[in-house]
């Protein structure tokens, strides 16, 4: 399934956007490896100084009713609860409402109310759709908003991806991810990036070991975790040097003042961090430099499921609590 990321990108460089009317501010309401999208979309937006807001919880934020977004809800399968409790807020706000789904009461809901609709091919795992479900609500905000022409950051994203992967697992991508799994397999991983690019891709890289490699992982961000986190990473008394890890996402773009602080970290850290990993973002748009990052993290995390003697696909327990629900 990551393999086929590259084309997920073209797929979405080929899609007719759909007509939508450009409102200020455009709220994505989705969950897991649907919603993680829309914050791909908000770090590529927020370069071009287009408003995207982030929505995962059921209904919307009270702020929605005056600011009045355009609504994309965006959900793999189409029927997750949040999800659609967004999208009844906004049907009865009458706020303007995209859609992005395979199927499901979402699609039906769409339907029934006449909303734009992108549909993404069907049989895969959310999370393993990023690139159609990034792609589409792309498509969506570019249609509402001030945002250039989306296509050609597409384009380079499936290039770029497809560089990486190259062919039957020899590219440079595979053999980065392998040891980089080496190095971190059987750790609690910490992920961490900057504002931009290496943020979302934290994010991704936290949320793929736990679904992939069904283990816990987290994810932040310098400059705020030197005001916090770097204490716990600097200290050895509590014996967990040899069951962590650090995954330190540098990007091409960063802030010299960034760049500064990953270094001091890096060296202030070091005697207590047995294994740390640095990897770079390659291409040159954000949303390029961004599926880079991420691509990577979902290739460490097979690696280390496989290592474990892990499926990496299923994910019974979500569903499991979804029908508990
Ligand atoms: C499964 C996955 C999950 C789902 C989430 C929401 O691969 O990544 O995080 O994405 O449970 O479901 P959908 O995407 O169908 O709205």
């Amino acid at each position: 399934m990551i393999e086929s990321l590259p084309d997920q990108y073209r797929w979405a460089s080929e899609l007719e956007a759909p007509t939508i009317a450009p409102a200020s501010t455009v709220l994505v309401c989705g969950m897991g490896g649907s919603g993680i999208s829309g914050d791909f979309v908000r770090v590529v937006t927020a370069a071009e100084g287009v408003d995207v807001r982030i929505h995962k919880d059921y209904g919307l934020p009270a702020w929605a009713e005056h600011v009045r977004p355009v609504v994309v809800a965006v959900s793999y399968s189409g029927n997750t609860a949040e999800t659609l409790s967004s999208v009844d807020a906004a049907l009865d706000y009458g706020l303007p409402v995209a859609v992005v789904a395979t199927g499901g009461e979402l699609t039906r809901v769409a339907g029934a109310n006449d909303l734009p609709t992108v549909r993404v091919p069907a049989g895969m795992q959310p999370r393993a759709a990023l690139g159609y479900l990034v792609g589409a609500v792309l498509r969506i905000v570019a249609a509402a908003s001030p945002l250039g022409d989306p296509v050609p950051m597409l384009l380079e994203a499936g290039k770029e991806t497809a560089d990486l992967l190259g062919v039957e697992r020899a590219g440079p991508g595979h053999d980065q991810a392998r040891r980089i799994a080496d190095a971190l397999a059987g750790r609690l991983v910490a992920v961490w990036g900057s504002a931009g690019p290496t943020e979302v891709a934290a994010q991704r890289w936290a949320k793929q070991f736990h679904e992939n490699a069904k283990t816990p992982a987290y994810w932040s961000i310098v400059p705020e975790l030197n005001h916090n986190e770097l204490v716990g990473w600097a200290s050895s008394h509590h014996g967990l040097s040899s069951t962590t890890g650090l995954v330190v996402l540098r990007d091409q773009g960063e802030m010299p003042e960034i760049s500064r602080r990953f270094r001091l970290t890096a060296d202030l850290v070091g005697p207590t961090v047995q294994a740390a990993v640095e990897v770079w973002t390659t291409g040159t748009s954000v949303l390029a430099r961004s599926a880079t990052a991420s691509l990577i993290g979902d290739l460490v995390s097979v690696y280390v499921a496989e290592a474990a003697g892990i499926d990496p696909v299923p994910v019974d327990i979500l569903t499991e609590l979804k029908n508990r629900l």
